[in-house]
Order: C-alpha cells, then structure tokens, then sequence
C-alpha cells in the first residue's frame, strides 16, 4: 500500500543525525526556554523574513493565543473559512469568540474574499484566511478589508509554511502568522509544535508571557504572573528535530513541487485545483483533485493499494457541533458543501519515490479511463 503519508524513510535516511540532535539536547540537561528555543526562533525568523516570531506548542495554540494577544473577548465574532480543519474554529471559541463562516472558492476551496464584508458587524473583531493546502489565500485584499473595518487578520499558515504570495511568505502580511509543526506538514517534527509571527513588539511581549502562565520572569517579587495565559511551552527535542530539517526546507518543498509538477502533467481526465496566480510559491503541503464520482474513484484507487484522504469531508457548519454556526434556512456555504462533496487528497511527500509516484499516477488514469 502506497501510503497516504509516511515519515519513515524520511527518518531512515536521516536517523543518525537526528538521534545525536536529540542526544545533545538531553545531555545538555535543558528542555524548555534554552538555547535550542532560541536558534529555532531565530533560523524561523530568518527564513520567513519575519520581524517576530515566538515558538509555541501547536498550530491551534499559536492561533488561539493570536487571538488573545487581539484582545478578544466573549461575544466578539472572527470571520473565517468554512471549509477548513478544525483547530481554525476551536481556537476561535476557545478564545471565546464566535466564527462566522464564510464561503470558499469553488475554483481552489479557500474563502471568497468578495464575501468577507457581507459577515461584518460591529462586534467583528478579526479575519483569519486559512491557506488551506498550501495555497495562499488573496491575503492583500484581505487586509484591504480589514484595514477598512479596522480589524486585526490572524493567517492561519499551518499548511502553508514555505508559500509564497507576491513576494512574501504566508504568514508575513497579516497582523500574525500561524505554523503549525504537526509531522505531516510542510515543516513537520515528530511531534508537536506550532509558530506565531508579529510585526509589533507589544504583541511578542504579549504572547512570550501568555504561552506560559503569564509568569513575568524578569518580576522583582518572585514567581508572578501578570496576565493570562497558559502552558504552550515548545520542548527542546522537538526545536532540534526542527531546527535540522530546517536546513533542507528548500530541497524539500523543491521536491514536492516537482511531484505536483509530476501529477499535473501525467493524469488525465481529473479536475486540479486552480491556484491564485499571485501564489509565486506554492510548497504543496497537499494535492487535491476534484471528480464527481470521488468516492467511487477512492476505493478503487484502495484496491489497487494508493491511500487516499479528504481534506475535508464537511464543512465546518455540516458537523454536529458546529451546526448551530449557521441558521437552518442558510444556503450561503453551498461552495464548501458541493466542493467537499468531490474533492480528495493523493499522497505527496518529499521522501515519495519516483516508483510510487508512476503507480500512482498509472492506477488514477486507469480508473479514470474506464469511468468515461
Ligand atoms: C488549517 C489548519 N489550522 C490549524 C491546524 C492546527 O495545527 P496543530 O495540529 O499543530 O495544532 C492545522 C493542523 O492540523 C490545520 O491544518
């Protein structure tokens, strides 16, 4: 079975080094708020062109407390996608916020930006456009709206770390950029951890106190806190694993571009997604596909052992929780219903051998040949 992803060949490749990254950071005898943190932060902020950038747990937290650093409060409502991953929307309520959903694009599943304004109302307070797949969302007329609104943009970048917009990354335009280091993102550890970006250095202070309790380390009055916060400290094991495949990030998202180059040219008679042509970057962190007959085309393709997934199979305002984001006679998201409905997800990973690649390209044609 061709797997949908995997990082063990990427770890056989390269387990010596990674097993002595590892085994200097616990023989250093330092886990938390080191050196390690520090290079991370830095070689982050160095590759993002980012003015500040602060480590943290998750990509969920990174948003969540984003969100916190914006000042949100309950009652205050966030503007974002309908069709994204779940974290988006639960660290929007966790922040006590309201998500008002938005419809996607049909042409590439992320927002419509020309539906943005329909959504705000007094008590908007943020927008968060999700590049979802790694494709980058029309972040300068987003920030148009929300600089006419006077509301703060949190880009939600965990599956775009790498993208390009014009000449920026992801990441870069909003008021905050979140990453998330989850193992099958672009920039993935072998664990948890996520990565918030910020022009100002009001919100650095901010969000260096809220990840951790809001301890003010520097208090004359001993063990303080000073603001709310919580634990969202990111381990020193998963800042060198980062900090290593850092250094390859380039040839990495090289080699995903080439095997999207790859599907693109060879499959036949599928629908791919149409990119926004001012992504001058995109670092596919997934390829999706579009056909009516999904569900069908996914089980074949199983039996002839390619794993496929969906990315995602409901909307948001389509699962049992969040039904009650939307009113029961809304038709507003048909997009993000009708595009769920067809798309689905084909393996894509830098360490996918050019083997893997043929089979699954030569398994999709065939299926498809013999649906038309
Ligand atoms: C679009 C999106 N937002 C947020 C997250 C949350 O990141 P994490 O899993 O690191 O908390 C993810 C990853 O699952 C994601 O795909």
């Amino acid at each position: 079975m061709i797997k949908f992803f995997t990082f063990d060949k990427e770890y056989k490749i390269s387990k010596k080094k990674i097993l002595y990254e590892i085994d200097k950071v616990l023989k250093s005898g330092q886990v938390f708020f080191g050196q390690e943190i520090l290079k991370l932060e830095i070689n982050l902020n160095r590759y993002l062109n980012s003015k500040y950038g602060l480590t943290v747990k998750s990509g969920t937290d990174a948003i969540y407390l984003a969100l916190k650093a914006c000042g949100i409060k309950d009652g205050d409502e966030v503007i974002t996608s309908s069709l994204t991953a779940i974290p988006t929307i639960s660290a929007i309520i966790n922040a006590g916020a309201k998500p008002r959903l938005v419809d996607i694009n049909l042409d590439n599943g992320l927002i419509d930006e020309n539906k943005i304004e329909n959504f705000i109302n007094k008590n908007t307070k943020a927008i968060i456009p999700v590049h979802l797949y790694g494709s980058s969302s029309e972040i300068t007329k987003i920030c148009k709206i929300a600089k006419k609104h006077n509301l703060k943009v949190i880009e939600d970048c965990a599956q775009s770390f790498g993208s390009k917009y014009k000449n920026k990354f992801t990441g870069t335009y909003g008021d905050f950029g979140c990453f998330s280091f989850y193992p099958t993102k672009v920039l993935g550890t072998y664990g948890d951890g996520g990565f918030i970006v910020t022009k100002k250095k009001t919100d650095l202070k901010k969000l260096k106190l809220m990840r951790f309790y809001g301890i003010d380390s520097k208090s004359k009055n001993g063990y303080q806190s000073i603001l709310d916060g919580t634990n969202s400290r990111m381990d020193h094991i998963q800042a060198a694993i980062l900090n290593f495949k850092l250094k390859s990030i380039n040839k990495d998202i090289k080699k995903r571009q080439l095997i999207a180059e790859y599907y693109y040219k060879n499959l036949v008679n599928i629908s791919f997604l149409k990119y926004n042509k001012f992504n001058t970057s995109h670092s596919f962190h997934l390829f999706v596909v579009k056909h009516k007959k999904r569900n069908l085309i996914q089980k074949l393709l199983k039996e002839k052992k390619v794993e496929t997934l969906i990315h995602y199979q409901n909307p948001i305002h389509k699962m049992k929780n969040y039904r009650k984001l939307v009113c029961n006679f809304c038709n507003c998201l048909k997009n993000s219903e009708n595009f769920s409905k067809e798309i689905f997800s084909l393996p894509l990973y830098p360490s996918l051998k050019l083997r893997d690649q043929k089979k699954i390209v030569k398994s999709l044609n065939e299926i498809m040949e013999k649906l038309n």
